[in-house]
């Protein structure tokens, strides 16, 4: 029998860890800056012990806010020559040196539920972050939708999902010429074959320089982006986030004029992202029209949205019956899974927060299986940022915010959630 209490300490001991004084790093070296849905999972984690800690959280994520709503993926508070690219490559426009684009909205997600957690200690900080959110939530539907009302990327690490399968054909109609020389300071952190390769990250850094040469500007960005991909991780969670700042802002009082509808039209995005071929939720290149074809762990947050799919669950159950740690990032059927590579395979614990909560959100009884496989492979393998899905093994990097968080707040049986 593990000791919880023992892990749950070793959690706390990792937030505190990577706490830089009013935000939080995903973990030393690898990534020492604040991200900003990594930075939404630590108020997560901080709000199981100190409250205060958790707003200041998401706080300082929203001080990063440009004039155009969006909250930047990266937020480059101390320059820290360990991370590449760095704010001279980004040339983000904001208050603050940032990247120039924005990651999954799941920081409203929390704001709901750590504002139920203590409603009357809560109400000021919730209140002066709420018209922030709400400014965040319509650049996406401004910027980001596409005529069928999905939330498309135009970068992979938009999604967080950086080398998923689901951009490979996207990234191979972009020719990276100019990208010049550059080293990469991912992979002398961690072993290679646990990142994304030469070829993703020279289109990476390709679409970072496109970004700047237009001052990031959207509506130019818009025209010349040869990127662009309706996404189910971007789709769904913005989805479960906006009936999450609905109903927090209808609690406090807040003009929530505008909302509902959003929430129709995402409705209807998320479902266009129906692949009827595949039987599951896909992503779709705007561009081309064409599907990508992949079952991957981000078609399992239709619950958290509120979308029940049965075809969906029966996906879900099989790919779990292949992995002794689900759920896996991509279907390990897939002739294009790798076990230990970044989004090709590996299972994330906040994934795994996402697609349970939203089944147990919607009585599914998939809910217990999926909480179950990450306790065990935390409980076994660490607070690592990924795990092979079939041996368990730690993957990426160590102590890692979000796998404490997670484990903190849900996954620990001694978790309120
Ligand atoms: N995930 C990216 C990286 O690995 C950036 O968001 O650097």
């Amino acid at each position: 029998m593990a000791d919880y209490d023992a892990l749950d300490a070793e959690a706390r001991r990792i937030l505190h860890l990577n706490d830089r004084g009013g935000y939080t790093v995903p973990t030393d070296g690898l990534y020492p800056y604040q991200w900003n849905w990594d930075s939404a999972f630590a108020a997560f984690g901080f709000a199981q012990f100190d409250l205060d800690r958790a707003w200041v959280e998401l706080e300082t994520l929203m001080t990063g806010q440009w004039a155009s709503g969006m909250v930047p993926h990266i937020l480059f508070h101390q320059v820290d020559d360990r991370y590449f690219p760095g704010p001279d490559v980004w040339q983000g426009v904001g208050p603050i040196p940032s990247s120039g684009i924005t990651q999954p909205a799941v920081a409203a997600i929390f704001a709901r539920l750590i504002y139920e957690q203590a409603p009357e200690e809560s109400r000021d900080r919730v209140m002066a972050l709420w018209p922030k959110l709400r400014a965040w939530h319509r650049w996406f539907m401004d910027w980001r939708t596409d005529d069928a009302g999905a939330i498309c990327v135009t970068h992979p690490w938009e999604a967080g999902r950086d080398n998923t399968p689901e951009w490979d054909a996207p990234l191979k109609r972009i020719d990276p010429q100019g990208v010049g020389e550059y080293t990469r300071r991912d992979t002398s952190h961690v072993d290679p074959a646990m990142r994304p390769t030469k070829f993703d990250y020279d289109r990476y850094i390709w679409l970072v320089n496109l970004g700047a040469s237009v001052g990031w500007d959207d509506a130019k960005l818009k025209a010349i982006n040869p990127f662009r991909v309706a996404d189910p991780t971007m789709t769904f969670i913005l989805l479960r986030a906006h009936r999450d700042l609905l109903a927090l802002g209808e609690a406090l009082g807040c003009d929530t004029a505008g909302i509902a509808d959003e929430i129709a039209v995402l409705e209807a995005g998320a479902r266009s992202l129906w692949n009827p071929e595949l039987r599951c939720f896909d992503a779709r290149d705007v561009v081309t029209g064409d599907w990508a074809g992949c079952v991957s762990s981000a078609s399992f947050l239709c619950w958290g949205a509120g979308i029940d799919d049965a075809e969906t669950a029966a996906h879900l159950d099989r790919v779990m019956a292949k992995v002794q740690y689900g759920v896996p990032s991509h279907d390990p059927e897939s002739p294009r899974f790798e076990p230990k590579r970044y989004w090709r395979g590996p299972s994330w614990a906040i994934m795994n927060y996402l697609i349970g909560s939203g089944l147990a959100a919607m009585g599914k009884p998939q809910a217990d299986m999926v909480r179950d496989h990450t306790r065990a492979a935390i409980e076994h393998h660490g607070f690592a940022e990924y795990f092979d899905p079939l041996t368990g093994d730690p993957a990426g990097g160590s102590t890692f915010t979000w796998t404490a968080a997670v484990w903190l707040g849900w996954a620990s049986p001694n978790a309120r959630g």
